[in-house]
C-alpha cells in the first residue's frame, strides 16, 4: 500500500514534470521569434556582440563585461558573507573588499585608505559636496562650479544656494572648456569648494584639471573632480590631476550598476554621508556590496589591460563620425572640443528636427543612441550644456550623442552613416 502510494506519487510527479517540460518547449517555440528581436548578447570570436541592435549609448551605461559577471558570481552564493562579520565567511568578504580597494586605489594613483566604496557617482558627488560644506561652513559659504556639470553636482549646489550659500557657475567657451583664469577671478576668501568635471558626459570635452588644481592648491581650496566618464577610458591619476576628491561609477566602464567610489585625499576632512555603521572607516555606513565591488575591481583590471588599445580603436571611429556626419548631412553642428575630447564621444546638433524624433527613428532601425542630456522636468528643454556653449535653442533641441565602446565595430559606424542621412531627410520634410 505504502509502496503503491509512493509509486503513484512518483508517477504523478513524473507526469507533472513532463507536462512542465512540454510547456517549457511550447513557450520557447512561441517566444523564439520574440527573443530574436530582443537585445541578445552573444560571445563571438572572444568578443561580445550585441545582436540585431547597435548600441551607441556607452556614455549612458555600458554592458557588463562577461568576465566581470564571472568574477561576481561566487559572491552571491558561496562567498556571501558580510564583510563586518568576524567568522571565516565574513573575513573572506573583508579580504575581497580590501583587495578590490587596492585595485581601485592603484588604478587612480591613490592610497587604499583614500577610497570610499559607494553606490555610484551621484552618491559620490552628493557626499563630496555635502561633506565638505558641512565641515567648512564656518570658514566660508562660496562654491565655484562649472556651468556644464552633471545634475548630481549642480542640484546639490543649487539646493545649497537656496539655503543661503553662494555659488559661481563658471562659463565655458564654445567648445565647453573652462578657462582656469576664470577660476582665479572667481575665488574669494570665502570659497570652500571648486567642482569641475574631468570630461563632459554630453559633449565629451576634457577639462584642463591640472591647471585648475594648481590654482586651488595654492589657495588651499578642495577640488572635486567628477571622473565618471573618464575612469577606465583615459588615464586618471589623482596626483597628476591634483584633485582632492574624485568620483567614479562602475557601470561606465563595463562593471555593474549601483557601485562606485569616492576618492578623498588623506587628511581632508569630509563629513560622512550615511550614518549608522562603521563601514568605510565611518565615512559611509551600510553593508558593502561585495559582489558589485568585486565586479568593479575586475572591470578595472580589464580596462587597465585594454584601455590604450580600446582608445586607439575608438578614436578613428569617433573621428569618422565627426567628419562624415556634417559632410553627409546639411545643417549639422559638431559640439565639443575636437582635440580635448573623449575617444568615444561624438555629439551633434541637427537643424530643423527634434532629438526625440531622431532617436525614435534610429531606434526603429535598431540603433540606440541618446541626446546626451536627461529630460529632468518632463517637458523638453534645451540642455544646460548646449546653452552654456552657445548653441541656440532651436539647434539644441535637435541634439544627438553617439557614444561608442568595447563592442563597437567599423560596420556599426558604416550602418549609422548609411541610415542617418535618410532618417534626417525624412524627418525634415
Ligand atoms: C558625469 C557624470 N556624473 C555623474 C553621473 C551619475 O552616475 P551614477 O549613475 O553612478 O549615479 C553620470 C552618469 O550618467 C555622469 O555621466
Amino acid at each position: 500500500m505504502i509502496l503503491n502510494i509512493a509509486s503513484g506519487f512518483v508517477l504523478v510527479n513524473k507526469m507533472a514534470r513532463d507536462w512542465l517540460k512540454l510547456k517549457m518547449v511550447m513557450c520557447f517555440l512561441i517566444c523564439k521569434p520574440l527573443i530574436g528581436i530582443k537585445l541578445t548578447i552573444k560571445k563571438r570570436q572572444g568578443r561580445l556582440q550585441i545582436m540585431n541592435k547597435i548600441y551607441f549609448d556607452y556614455a549612458s551605461t555600458t554592458p557588463c563585461d562577461p568576465e566581470v559577471v564571472k568574477a561576481m558570481n561566487p559572491y552571491f552564493y558561496e562567498k556571501f558573507g558580510n564583510a563586518s562579520s568576524p567568522h571565516t565567511l565574513g573575513r573572506e568578504s573583508a579580504k575581497a573588499l580590501e583587495d578590490a580597494r587596492g585595485v581601485l586605489a592603484d588604478f587612480i594613483g591613490a592610497q587604499t585608505g583614500e577610497i570610499v566604496f559607494n553606490s555610484g557617482a551621484t552618491e559620490g558627488n552628493n557626499h563630496a559636496i555635502g561633506g565638505i560644506v558641512y565641515n567648512r561652513m564656518n570658514q566660508g559659504d562660496h562654491i565655484i562650479v562649472s556651468a556644464i556639470e552633471h545634475h548630481s553636482i549642480l542640484e546639490p549646489i543649487e539646493q545649497l544656494v537656496r539655503d543661503g550659500f553662494k555659488a559661481t557657475f563658471l562659463p565655458v567657451d564654445g567648445n565647453g572648456l573652462v578657462d582656469p583664469q576664470a577660476v582665479v577671478k572667481a575665488v574669494t576668501d570665502k570659497t570652500i569648494l571648486v567642482a569641475i568635471m574631468h570630461a563632459s558626459n554630453e559633449i565629451g570635452t576634457i577639462q584642463p584639471i591640472q591647471e585648475v588644481s594648481q590654482i586651488t592648491k595654492m589657495r588651499n581650496i578642495p577640488l572635486l573632480v567628477d571622473a565618471c566618464q573618464t575612469v577606465g577610458h583615459i588615464p586618471v591619476d589623482v596626483n597628476q590631476l591634483g584633485c582632492d576628491l574624485l568620483t567614479l561609477s562602475a557601470h561606465k566602464f563595463y562593471g555593474p550598476k549601483g557601485v562606485g567610489g569616492l576618492y578623498i585625499r588623506e587628511g581632508l576632512d569630509v563629513a560622512p554621508f550615511l550614518l549608522g555603521g562603521d563601514q568605510e572607516r565611518k565615512r559611509r555606513a551600510s553593508t558593502q556590496n561585495i559582489a558589485g565591488i568585486v565586479g568593479m575591481a575586475k572591470a578595472i583590471e580589464i580596462c587597465r589591460e585594454n584601455m590604450v588599445s580600446e582608445k586607439n580603436l575608438q578614436t578613428p571611429l569617433r573621428d569618422l563620425l565627426l567628419e562624415k556626419i556634417p559632410q553627409l548631412i546639411e545643417g549639422v553642428k559638431v559640439n565639443g572640443d575636437r582635440i580635448n575630447r573623449l575617444p568615444n564621444n561624438a555629439h551633434f546638433s541637427f537643424a530643423g528636427l527634434s532629438s526625440e524624433s531622431l532617436l525614435m527613428s534610429l531606434d526603429m532601425q535598431g540603433m540606440y543612441a541618446s541626446m546626451g542630456s536627461a529630460c529632468t522636468s518632463g517637458a523638453m528643454e534645451p540642455s544646460h550644456v548646449l546653452q552654456a556653449i552657445g548653441v541656440d535653442d532651436s539647434l539644441a533641441m535637435g541634439a544627438l550623442r553617439i557614444t561608442i565602446g568595447r563592442w563597437t565595430t567599423q560596420e556599426h559606424i558604416e550602418d549609422l552613416l548609411k541610415a542617418l542621412p535618410k532618417i534626417v531627410k525624412s524627418l525634415r520634410i
